[in-house]
């Protein structure tokens, strides 16, 4: 395992994820990364279904707050961090998560099929180009049932405007292994889904790509 991994994945104790939702969900998103935390939830409720996946699932913030189109979605969590996924299976208990200690950028165990998958704020933390992290939905491919959905949101640099703060606290986090996005860029994000998917979105907001993808 790579040091960029290991720091992407061993940030979240307890204690820093006591405070996640309210500095990076309360703060930064709105403040920094110009992308308010409400753009987000939309996305989860126009994109979950009955039967889902999310990946890196850090304190469960958006499966509690979805709005779930039926009252007992199945929902598997799948995480490389047990803190997480003890906080977010223990946020959402009233749903009764499947919980997973897996590493996405390996080929996952025999699961599903899922008619949804989330991946929020995970890519930005995973080491390499977006060429290279793009292996996670070769992944995800044998785990999705006919017509699912893929879709999330990351940190995107290239030509992406950001202010002088939202810079610095990027290069910041690239140099602590946190992110590892100094090379990601919305252009390759979009080869990476057109590659593998029958369809594919993506809306910029703030420095967040937004996607959304389905498979045939
Ligand atoms: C920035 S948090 C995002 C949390 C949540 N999705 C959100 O948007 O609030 C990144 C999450 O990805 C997980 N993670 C990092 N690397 C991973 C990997 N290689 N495989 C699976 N999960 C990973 C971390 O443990 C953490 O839960």
């Amino acid at each position: 395992m790579s040091n960029d991994l290991h720091a992407g994945q061993t940030l979240y104790t307890p204690r820093v994820l006591r405070a996640y939702d309210w500095v990076v969900l309360g703060l930064s998103n709105t403040l920094l990364w110009r992308c308010p935390t409400t753009v987000l939830r939309q996305l989860y409720d126009r994109n979950v279904t009955a039967n889902h996946l999310d990946v890196g699932v850090g304190t469960g913030y958006f499966l509690d707050k979805a709005k779930w189109p039926v009252t007992t979605p199945s929902i598997t969590l799948l995480d490389i961090n047990t803190n997480c996924l003890d906080a977010a299976s223990s946020r959402i208990a009233r749903y009764a998560p499947r919980t997973i200690l897996a590493n996405i950028l390996t080929p996952l165990p025999a699961l599903g099929p899922f008619r949804s998958v989330s991946l929020c704020y995970l890519l930005h933390c995973l080491p390499g180009s977006i060429t290279d992290k793009a292996v996670l939905f070769d992944h995800l491919r044998p785990v999705l049932a006919p017509g699912a959905r893929v879709f999330g949101a990351t940190l995107v640099q290239g030509t992406i405007p950001r202010s002088s703060p939202a810079q610095a606290l990027m290069d910041f986090y690239n140099s602590k292994g946190i992110f590892s996005n100094s090379r990601d860029t919305v252009e390759d994000l979009d080869v990476a889904l057109r590659d593998r998917f029958a369809f594919s979105n993506i809306k910029i907001k703030g420095c967040v790509a937004l996607f959304e993808a389905y498979v045939d």
